[in-house]
């Protein structure tokens, strides 16, 4: 079939406001306006100005009225655990509901925050969709990070409320939550009212008097008793969740997704991007900790009338690298998202796919891509294993869908490997020079984006509307700056080359070195740092850091290295995978004083690199390679 992505693609350009009031009559509104975009609104314009409508209400409500309350909303499969449990739409409204009503007794209300710190459990969902219904903006807090990083995000949002479970599970290790949450309340300004807590029988955490409590009895409760509550009417401006990411600095930026343009573009992405119909099985397997949990595990597979994979598991060990396989063929999946880092932890299993073979995936038509670069290798050996066509496509936490794709649902475009093909209608991708000139195709340089953004994406930072335009549209006016760097060739294919800030990507999850940085400058013996993200098999970044300590420091430096590890691991998380400390004696800088952290990248990847022009001292740089070699990094 020939693809119908030029014609789409065309037609959005001609008319973007058609383009998208098209697409918004497939969400139900409160009410509705001739305005489809206010140019003069926000930082670059905002979508469906005086709009007003529920996220949840198009989520669940219309589908248990509307021919679907018994089919499944949501599968949660743990095999960790050991458990499983369909919700069908009816039954997930009536959880939402009783949800809902345990936030209202707890005083929430329209433009309050709630922050949900949770493993992935059906009640995870549930809090995003009972925010939702009351117009509470929740702010989801992935469980992999440590309490220093959570008590920063509860000073940024300044939540009512703490939504939690007692622990969540890694393989071998139970993590105790509560002590993480009492730990970020001790050390934030901020002190939310109460903290909701579902015990979880693995462990069960010790509620504080007064401030804490247990949130299962409450929810039971509440759904036994029948309470009813009504989705309140939002304005399609307003937020729906605020979802930190990494920065250039320790502080995160508090993305904000707003519920009328975050619909319109989800929706719109389930059949034509991802060519999925109504009452099919849809997985991400990601984490609601991520905006690829929260566009693709909750909210859009629900707009769309889908089910959706809720799984508290791993790719590899739990218990094996065929769980892949099991969950599509055990709930009949359509569609499975995830990162590639999942898959290169399943080849390195099951290099010859033996697992796979064990299961029926007859059902099973496409697998997607996202949150790190697919390498060709990776790619090339899903496409041999499972015979369906494997789609890398680009995006961010800032856009919250895919910028650039290929969109199966309007015919797939031949693939181009080591490219995510081509930008979906809403975005007019562009590469410029550091001076703003264009560049033309097959040009390395600075991705951006024209302004407007389309619907879905962020409107700004929460409460940081200045450092939303000094981050993103100052440094090239008209356009968003990605702060990706690549190419576009003569066909109009993007390729992703690199990042041009200080972050890395380590196992499909997003960090700051300059974070780490923070963190390592606070131990007292080190005098200066640097941390890069070095080349990794299976996670495709890892963390490396290189410590100068302060003059007439005579301690091990095995002992301090250790140190700096767990220091990582106690204020960022486990989540950082920060493992490898380095000491030496000095870092490579350029006469002014900039530290050539580039070259030390190229020296630990064992790239050929060019001597900076402006090196103060060249022979530093033998001293890194050879303090590499020395911990076993091959340079
Ligand atoms: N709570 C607490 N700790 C967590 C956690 C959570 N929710 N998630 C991860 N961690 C811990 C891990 O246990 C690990 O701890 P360790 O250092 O003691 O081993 C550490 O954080 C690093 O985790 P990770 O980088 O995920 O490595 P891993 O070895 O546990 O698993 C993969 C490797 C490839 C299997 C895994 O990273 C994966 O499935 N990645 C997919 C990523 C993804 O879905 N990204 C979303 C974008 S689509
Ligand atoms: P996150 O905000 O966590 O989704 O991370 C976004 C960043 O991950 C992007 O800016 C890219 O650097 C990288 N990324 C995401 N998807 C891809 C992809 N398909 N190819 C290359 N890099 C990607």
């Amino acid at each position: 079939m020939a693809s119908r992505y030029h014609d789409v693609y065309k037609g959005w350009k001609e008319d973007p406001l058609g383009f998208w009031k098209s697409a918004a009559s497939e969400i139900d509104w409160v009410a509705t306006s001739d305005k489809i975009f206010d140019p003069d609104q926000g930082q670059y314009g905002r979508w469906f100005p005086d709009w007003e409508c529920n996220t949840c209400y198009n989520c669940l409500d219309r589908h248990v009225e509307r021919g679907r309350p018994g089919q499944p909303a949501l599968i949660y499969d743990s095999p960790i655990t050991g458990r499983k449990q369909t919700f069908t739409y009816a039954e997930l409204l009536e959880e939402v509901e009783g949800f809902a009503a345990v936030l209202q007794d707890q005083g929430l209300s329209k433009g309050d925050r709630a922050i949900i710190y949770m493993p992935m459990i059906p009640q995870a969902v549930m809090a995003m969709l009972a925010c939702a219904r009351l117009g509470v903006v929740h702010s989801v807090v992935f469980g992999g990070f440590a309490a220093n990083e959570l008590a920063t995000r509860i000073d940024d949002a300044t939540p009512k409320t703490i939504i939690a479970a007692s622990c969540g599970i890694e393989p071998g290790r139970v993590i105790a939550y509560k002590p993480l949450i009492d730990q970020a309340i001790e050390l934030s300004k901020h002190k939310p009212d109460s903290v909701l807590v579902v015990q979880r029988e693995e462990q069960k955490a010790e509620l504080q008097d007064g401030r804490d409590h247990d949130l299962g009895a409450l929810q039971a409760d509440a759904v036994a008793a029948g309470r009813k509550v009504s989705p309140v009417p939002v304005k399609a401006t307003d937020p729906l969740y605020v979802l930190y990411t990494s920065g250039t600095t320790g502080q995160p930026k508090g993305v904000v997704r707003d519920n009328g343009g975050h619909m319109v573009a989800l929706k719109w992405t389930m059949s034509n991007l991802y060519d999925v119909q109504p009452g099919e099985v849809f997985w991400a397997a990601s984490d609601v900790g991520w905006v690829v949990g929260h566009s693709y595990i909750c909210y859009a597979p629900l707009l769309h009338g889908c089910t959706t994979i809720l799984f508290e598991g791993k790719p590899v060990g739990t218990p094996d690298a065929g769980v892949f396989w099991r969950v599509i063929s055990e709930h009949n999946v359509v569609s499975l998202f995830t990162a590639p880092t999942a898959f290169r932890a399943i080849r390195k299993e099951d290099p010859k796919g033996e697992l796979i073979k064990q299961y029926d995936l007859s059902t099973y038509r496409s697998l997607f891509l996202a949150g790190e670069r697919a390498d060709p290798e990776t790619v090339n050996w899903a496409i041999d294993q499972l015979q369906v066509p494997v789609i890398d496509h680009w995006w961010q936490t800032e856009t919250g869908w895919c910028i650039v794709g290929n969109p199966l649902g309007l015919g797939s475009l031949p693939v181009k490997p080591g490219s995510p093909t081509v930008p979906m209608p809403g975005y007019d991708v562009q590469v410029l020079d550091d001076a703003g000139h264009p560049l033309g195709p097959n040009t390395l340089g600075n991705i951006v984006v024209k302004l407007p953004l389309p619907p879905g994406t962020f409107p700004t930072l929460w409460n940081a509307d200045k450092r939303f335009f000094d981050s993103y549209l100052a440094e090239f006016p008209g356009y968003y700056k990605t702060a990706d760097a690549g190419v576009i060739d003569d066909d109009g294919y993007l390729s992703i080359m690199a990042r041009t800030d200080d972050i890395i990507n380590v196992a499909g999850h997003r960090l700051s070195t300059g974070g780490m940085e923070e963190v390592l400058a606070t131990h007292p013996d080190v005098a200066e740092c640097a941390v890069i993200g070095i080349a990794d098999k299976l996670k495709g970044q890892l963390p490396c850091g290189f410590v100068v300590l302060k003059a007439g420091v005579e301690r091990a430096h095995e002992d301090i290295e250790k140190e700096l590890v767990k220091l990582v691991r106690e204020r960022i998380g486990p989540v950082a995978a920060f493992k490898i400390a380095i000491t030496v004696d000095r870092l490579p800088k350029t006469r002014s004083g900039k530290i050539l952290r580039g070259t030390m990248r190229q020296i630990a990847d064992g790239e050929t690199y060019k001597m900076p022009a402006t090196i103060d001292d060249p022979a530093i740089l033998d001293e890194i390679t050879e303090a590499l070699k020395s911990h076993g990094i091959s340079a």
